[in-house]
């Protein structure tokens, strides 16, 4: 989709490049061999589409961007911009401000204490969600990739399961949204209802036996108890950032091992080689478009950057940096030796996700408990495999189907 962006003065002509990473046709159809051929274009170009931004394509830079908060503020991180009355905590700030809350964030939230039984409980609703397709086959993304994570979250929030459908409607206006208005809509249900069940909760919080909710309790920010405002982002925060995000890299990596038995052969004969292997999945099949803004006028690996520019850091681009990566297409799990390859499929820097481990184990989940159960596994005849781009990267659908034995 060609746009009519006026080019601002300091972006060179040379430097011009169209990339429309919600809308270009290629995106759909192979969007990592799209991706991984942006290898032809200058190491920093300006793309016209999404109201203007900056691509930046060597894995150092993409780094540089999502760490160095002084020169690039992450509070703004929406592509094309969008208007910032909804703040994320913690990821809408920068540090200084942003370091007490992360780690308040990590020390309550993300504590053993709180996920303490996560591996179990994942487990239980892997399997469930496995006994309820039709014996053979099923459509994963609907089916699973978007459950499994919703009803984790729902889980450890300690609110009801009966809430996954509309959860899921949200996430979908928020992240597949055609348009600023979609997105928004997303965001203003959501507020929504989270505003609503906050308060319900905080009524009477001792009935809530949620092992994040709780954790949200306890948590103090400079020793104060957070208030209603900062418990209502961190909440919307954790419901944005951990349900799209898993369902997306849940999709690529079972296309992929749905079209690859000796990979999946090597998961399912090798259950200990899954933690090193799910990295390099990490790497290959990055999902992310985030943005950040330019602090203030600076150069940047040659480039003159104006305060107020929008600069896009890919997860998807960097892990696929051919400078970095040999052949960065191919999936090689021995790639890193018995070492796991250090990607940015998480980001890095401050605002490193801090839903890793979570994400790790859904993961490895669904490798752990689907794979050994459908056999001969494959993507269903006839299917044409489309990607849903937007900030995160997921299939549309996914038909796969198995042998079935007794
Ligand atoms: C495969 C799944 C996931 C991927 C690929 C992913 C990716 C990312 C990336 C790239 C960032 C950096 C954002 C930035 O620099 O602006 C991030 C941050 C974040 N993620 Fe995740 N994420 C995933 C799962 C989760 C989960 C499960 C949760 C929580 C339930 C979560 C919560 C967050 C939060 C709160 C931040 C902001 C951290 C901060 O600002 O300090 N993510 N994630």
């Amino acid at each position: 989709m060609e746009s009519d962006v006026r080019i601002p003065d300091h972006v060179p002509a040379e430097r011009v490049v169209h990339f429309d990473f919600r809308n270009d046709e290629a995106i759909r159809h192979d969007p990592y061999k799209y991706i991984a051929d942006l290898k032809n274009c200058p190491d920093i170009f300006f793309s016209p589409d999404l109201g203007g931004y900056w691509v930046i394509r060597p894995s150092e830079a993409i780094a540089e961007v999502f760490t160095d908060h002084e020169r690039f503020t992450a509070t703004s991180l929406a592509i094309p911009k969008r208007d910032a009355s909804i703040v994320l905590i913690p990821n809408n700030f920068d540090p200084p401000r942003h370091t007490a809350y992360r780690k308040a964030m990590a020390n309550n939230l993300f504590s053993p204490r709180a996920l303490a039984t996560i591996d179990p409980d994942t487990r239980d609703f892997a399997r469930q969600l496995f006994d309820h397709f039709t014996p053979g086959k099923c459509e994963f993304v609907s089916e699973f990739a978007y459950k499994l994570p919703i009803d984790i979250f729902l889980n450890l929030m300690g609110a009801d399961l009966s809430l996954r459908d509309q959860c899921l409607s949200w996430i979908k206006l928020i992240f597949r949204g055609r348009s600023a208005e979609e997105t928004g809509q997303g965001f203003i249900e959501a507020y929504a209802w989270v505003t609503t069940w906050l308060k319900e909760q905080l009524a009477d919080p001792s009935r809530n036996k949620g092992s994040m909710f709780q954790a949200l309790l306890r948590m103090k920010i400079d020793d104060k108890q957070p208030d209603f405002e900062d418990m209502r982002s961190m909440t919307l925060m954790l419901f944005s950032g951990g349900l799209d995000t898993i369902t997306s890299q849940m999709t690529h990596i079972m296309h992929f091992l749905a079209e690859s038995p000796a990979h999946r052969q090597r998961l399912i004969d090798h259950p200990e080689d899954i933690p090193v292997a799910l990295e390099e999945m990490l790497r290959r099949f990055g999902i992310s478009f985030i943005g950040r803004s330019v602090a203030k006028d600076h150069v940047f690996y040659g480039v003159q950057m104006k305060k107020g520019d929008v600069v896009c850091a890919g997860t998807p681009i960097a892990g696929l940096d051919a400078d970095q990566w040999d052949n960065p297409l191919e999936v090689d799990f021995d790639r890193g030796g018995r070492r796991k390859v250090k990607h940015l499929g998480f980001g890095a820097g401050p605002h490193l996700c801090i839903g890793a481990y979570l994400a790790r184990k859904q993961l490895t989940v669904m490798l752990e408990e689907l794979l050994p159960r459908m056999p001969n596994l494959r993507i269903a005849k006839d299917t044409v495999i489309e990607n849903q781009a937007g900030a995160t990267m997921m299939l549309k659908a996914l038909p796969l189907e198995w042998d079935v034995t007794d």
